[in-house]
């Protein structure tokens, strides 16, 4: 099921189809670094995982990044709701980044988040390290509220999390800039909701 699409991409459901592409992504050193997946990521992981999200619920979307015009997924995307605030995260296959499609998946997430599921603020965060990401979220309206250590099973250590919040305000007024507004007008949804 379809429920996004971007200039360049689509945000779909998962399917077991996909399972290839995940672990291709996943099983990267260098994205697993930034991410709490399993390391490494094997197809077992991608199969508990992908079964576990092939059908969204209100409270957990869980969306598969397509590039638009082929059957490659390239990434993934999530944002679930846990004691009334919106989580999620994202990653990308490392042969695709740094060409905008990171940008494009989290401002589609943002705007699926505040116009369909009508929240006000999505929580998130990045491993201090991870400056694309940093740059990616602050472009976008994030802002810096703590910090936190989670384990990452890639760097089998405890990292400091940076923690952020994008409030709508904050999402909106970052669209002043007319490089991300052509980007936001090119999103449409889809599929507004679960049934
Ligand atoms: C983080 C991630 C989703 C970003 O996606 P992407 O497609 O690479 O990002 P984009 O190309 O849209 O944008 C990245 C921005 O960071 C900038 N950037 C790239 N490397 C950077 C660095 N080392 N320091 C600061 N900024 C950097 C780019 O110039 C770009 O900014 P611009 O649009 O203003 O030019 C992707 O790199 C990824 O999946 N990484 C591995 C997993 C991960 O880190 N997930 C997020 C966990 S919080």
């Amino acid at each position: 099921m379809k429920y996004i699409e971007t200039e360049r991409l689509i945000l779909r459901e998962w399917t077991l189809k996909d399972v290839g592409d995940q672990v291709e992504g996943l099983s990267n050193f260098e994205t697993a670094k930034n991410l709490t997946v399993p390391f490494p990521y094997t197809e077992k992981n991608s199969i508990e995982y992908i079964t576990k999200h092939l059908k969204n619920d209100a409270n957990s979307y869980a969306f598969a990044v397509q590039l638009k015009g082929t059957e490659k997924v390239i990434g993934g995307t999530s944002l679930d709701l846990r004691e009334g605030e919106y989580n999620g995260g994202i990653w990308l296959n490392e042969k695709y980044t740094g060409k905008g499609y990171g940008t494009e998946v989290w401002m589609a997430r943002a705007k699926f988040a505040f116009e369909v599921l009508k929240a006000d603020k999505l929580e998130n965060g990045y491993f201090e390290f991870n400056n694309r990401s940093k740059h990616m979220q602050e472009k976008i309206g994030h802002k810096t509220v703590g910090k936190s250590q989670k384990f990452c099973p890639a760097l089998n250590r405890d990292v400091v999390e940076v923690l952020t919040r994008l409030t709508k305000t904050d999402f909106y007024e970052a669209l002043q800039s007319t490089k991300l507004q052509a980007v936001y007008d090119k999103i449409k949804i889809l599929k507004p909701k679960v049934d």
